[in-house]
């Protein structure tokens, strides 16, 4: 069966839609993420552990996190112990940010 040159096309057009569509998918959920982290979760942790750098509790040398599922459950833990309010969508939002900015596990 030969197929028309058009169909072709049409296919690499509908990956290339797939493809963007899903980067923005995920730019839009790291900063849903990104925002949660700065909204629920930076001012505590700046005070609790470091200098004013929220951040700092993700980067320092003797962090707690050391794989994805440490990472989820962590977040699920400071999410229920404080009554931060978070659905699951969002845990999963704040994992990927988290993830992708600092801890970068596979
Ligand atoms: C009321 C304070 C407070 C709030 C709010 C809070 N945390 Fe925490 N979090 C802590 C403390 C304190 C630790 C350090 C625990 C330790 O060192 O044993 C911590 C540790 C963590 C860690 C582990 C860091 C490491 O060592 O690798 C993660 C991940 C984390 N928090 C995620 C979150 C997220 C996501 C939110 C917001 C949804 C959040 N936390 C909100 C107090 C808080």
């Amino acid at each position: 069966m030969k197929l028309a040159p058009v169909f072709y096309v049409r296919l690499i057009c509908f990956a290339f839609l797939m493809f963007f569509i899903q980067q923005s998918i995920n730019a839009m959920n790291l900063a849903t993420g990104e925002n949660l982290d700065r909204q629920k979760c930076y001012e505590c942790h700046s005070k609790k552990v470091a200098f004013g750098d929220g951040d700092l509790i993700y980067t320092r040398s003797d962090r707690k996190v050391n794989t994805i599922a440490n990472l989820s459950r962590m977040v699920s833990l400071c999410n229920s112990e404080l009554r931060l309010d978070l659905f699951p969508e969002d845990e999963v939002d704040l994992v990927l940010y988290l993830n992708q900015t600092f801890y970068k596990f596979k």
